[in-house]
């Protein structure tokens, strides 16, 4: 049997947790060669490095240190250097992931080189097209091969822009394969020794769309209903390198005193975060999951989601303006929040899934018969 070479492109952070089962799923075959592509997208320590150590993923065979840019700059960036890349070293599929700026850098050139591209967390549409993510979904899902939805909505999205059912496949979650696998080592963690909780109740935050840091109106109505909130809970609140730079260009650091502000955490420092925490807000894509699988109360900064079964059969809620948080806040601190049930297939094994269709697809072995 003939080999396969398999290239997996990651290059921010919510990429990691999704390609590390894909990658331990594929070595199962072992017609398939696998080769891990870093972008340079996220570059700090503790945007990447960590992930890296944290969730056992093989040292990237290159970073191609792009960095930070302008949505143009840092697209193209990708583009260049992987394209110099894919020239020298041919493969039969690239792998992308998620809707971050790597995806759809590395889909676009992949495509145009005649390249196969199985896109994981295809289908996902929050409808929203000021979202740069919601460009990159689209666009890579119109352009590969193969799309691995997380859950039917994706389906019914992709079918209704046309693109042909054979091609998509309802596998699951990835992000939730990783946090069945590491949640035990993550709760047997203690707490990060910097938060001094002393065992009472707290608000998880997290905090780095565009449309809630760049606008200085914004994150200061942000800031100012979390500083209220602080008086009956305290918040944790890890920040992100782009809302550390604009609580520091703005000079809102005064309105953040009441809460426990942190760099960027690990992976599983973050989960043992969430899984104890009262109640997390946030405006993340991957936390909204996460919480549903755990069942904790999520109120998501956001006015739509592109994972709306997280609204329907798990925890989470919109709250759109930051004025109404405090109040959904209390109410989910006295009632507990919606009860919430666990999607279907996100069971730890998607990522199986996923290397079978793969595998498959690439001629290396016999179809799976229990495949969905
Ligand atoms: C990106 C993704 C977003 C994802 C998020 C997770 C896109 C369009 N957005 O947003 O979907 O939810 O990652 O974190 O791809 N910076 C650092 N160190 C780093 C990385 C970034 O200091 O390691 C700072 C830089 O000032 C940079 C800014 O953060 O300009 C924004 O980084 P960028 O990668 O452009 O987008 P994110 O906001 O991280």
């Amino acid at each position: 049997m003939s080999s396969k070479k398999v290239f997996h492109i990651v290059g921010a952070r919510p990429n990691f947790m999704k390609a590390a089962p894909v990658i331990a799923a594929l070595k199962d075959h072992p017609g398939i060669h696998q080769r891990l592509i870093h972008t340079g997208q996220h570059y700090d320590k503790n945007m990447s490095d960590v992930f890296f150590q944290q969730l056992g993923l093989p040292s990237p065979d290159i970073n191609l240190e792009v960095g930070s840019g302008s949505q143009a700059v840092q697209t193209a960036q990708i583009m260049m250097s992987l394209e110099e890349f894919l020239l020298a070293q041919p493969a039969d599929l690239v792998m992308v992931y998620g809707d971050v700026n790597s995806t759809i850098a590395a889909a676009l050139v992949s495509v145009k080189l005649g390249i196969p591209v199985a896109h994981v967390e295809a289908g996902l549409r929050s409808f929203d097209r000021s979202m740069p993510e919601e460009i990159n979904r689209i666009l890579t899902d119109q352009i590969s091969n193969l799309l691995f939805t997380p859950s039917l909505d994706g389906n019914e999205n992709l079918k209704r822009e046309g693109v042909s059912p054979e091609k998509i496949h309802f596998v699951g979650n990835v992000m939730i394969d990783t946090l069945v696998r590491l949640l035990p080592q993550a709760e047997a963690r203690p707490l990060p020794q910097n938060i001094p909780l002393n065992g009472k109740p707290y608000a998880l935050i997290t905090l780095h769309r565009p449309s809630n840091v760049d606008n200085p109106k914004n994150l200061e109505r942000l800031l100012g209903a979390l500083e209220k909130i602080s008086r009956k809970i305290q918040i944790v609140f890890p920040v992100h390198p782009r809302t550390a730079q604009r609580i520091r260009q703005q000079g809102l650091e005064n309105l953040s005193r009441g809460l426990f502000l942190l760099d960027p955490l690990g992976y599983l420092d973050f989960i043992a975060l969430q899984k104890k925490a009262t109640v997390v807000i946030t405006d993340s894509g991957g936390i909204q999951e996460e919480t549903t699988f755990l069942g904790i109360p999520c109120l998501t900064l956001r006015k739509n989601t592109e994972r709306p079964i997280t609204l329907t059969l798990g925890t989470n809620r919109l709250v759109e303006e930051p004025e109404a948080l405090p109040e959904e806040v209390y109410r989910a601190i006295s009632a507990g929040g919606p009860r919430g049930s666990v999607p279907p297939l996100w069971d730890g094994k998607s990522a199986t899934r996923i290397a079978e269709i793969t595998a498959t697809t690439l001629g290396i072995s016999a179809p799976l018969a229990a495949t969905i």
